[in-house]
């Protein structure tokens, strides 16, 4: 979605903003094309971009009836009716309130007998479906991206990942706040899948993104902070607010809004 072909910085006065934007932006390229392929994240952020989304659809002014969707990640042994499990964050979130039908909805089966084979699988499908055209996502504080931790090596393809203290402890509130209880593992899209959708937004909003994001946007690529690869994609624009853009330098924004 970013005209200029890199990575594209783009600071809203706050979040609200953002997802408003965000969305009006993503209904448009659906309206161009009905049967987009969207990458889909998980977290607190998205949920106001999700919102506003619903809200379009719900005043006629998107249509999300043909789009086809495959979420970056799900925990290991839930399966999708599992209510902390990420399929059941987007039914409630976006997938129910927009109308996605469920013959669109793609989503990594956390709790399939076979993980290799369903990372292998989900690789397959998303290929069959032509490849992801746009990509959200969020950052954690870590600066993971989908659940690709911070490691001296990443996975390139859809894999089984275990999960850090800190991303579990961010998890909880999808279990009553119960940190034991969150997944110890997830299966994730790998950085080549997701670095190979056409186009990538990276969401982030809130103080606690300052140094993940700043890091990100002009930090070293760097396996120990995955989103530092988005520098190497033609097509990535960081939607920010001005409390996550804290310490992203002004040479490094392309826009500030309002
Ligand atoms: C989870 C997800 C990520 C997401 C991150 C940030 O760990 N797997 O895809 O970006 O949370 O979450 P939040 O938006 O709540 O800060």
């Amino acid at each position: 979605m970013s005209p200029q072909g890199h990575l594209h910085v783009t600071v809203f006065p706050n979040d609200r903003v953002a997802a408003r934007a965000l969305a009006r932006r993503l209904a448009d390229a659906i309206a161009e094309q009905p049967s987009l392929v969207l990458g889909l994240a998980t977290g607190r952020t998205p949920i106001r971009l999700y919102h506003e989304l619903s809200h379009l659809v719900s005043r006629g002014q998107a249509d999300l009836s043909q789009v086809r969707t495959f979420n970056l990640d799900e925990f290991v042994g839930l399966d999708g009716s599992h209510p902390g499990s990420y399929r059941q964050f987007m039914q409630t979130h976006l997938f129910g309130p927009a109308g996605i039908p469920a013959e669109h909805i793609h989503f990594l089966n956390g709790a399939a007998a076979n993980l290799e084979e369903e990372c292998d699988r989900y690789e397959a499908a998303i290929a069959d479906a032509g490849g992801i055209d746009i990509q959200i996502l969020g950052i954690g504080t870590n600066g993971h991206i989908g659940f690709n931790e911070p490691a001296r090596e990443l996975c390139a393809r859809t894999h089984r990942v275990a999960l850090k203290a800190s991303t579990r402890h961010s998890n909880a509130g999808l279990f009553g706040g119960d940190e034991a209880a969150v997944p110890k593992e997830a299966l994730s899209m790998g950085m080549a899948t997701i670095l190979r959708a056409k186009s990538i937004v990276l969401l982030a909003t809130g103080k606690s993104k300052v140094s993940c994001v700043a890091q990100a946007v002009q930090g070293p690529v760097t396996t120990r902070m995955p989103a530092s690869f988005l520098q190497l994609h033609r097509d990535v624009e960081l939607v920010l607010d001005e409390a996550a853009a804290k310490d992203v330098r002004d040479s490094e924004r392309s826009q500030s809004i309002g």
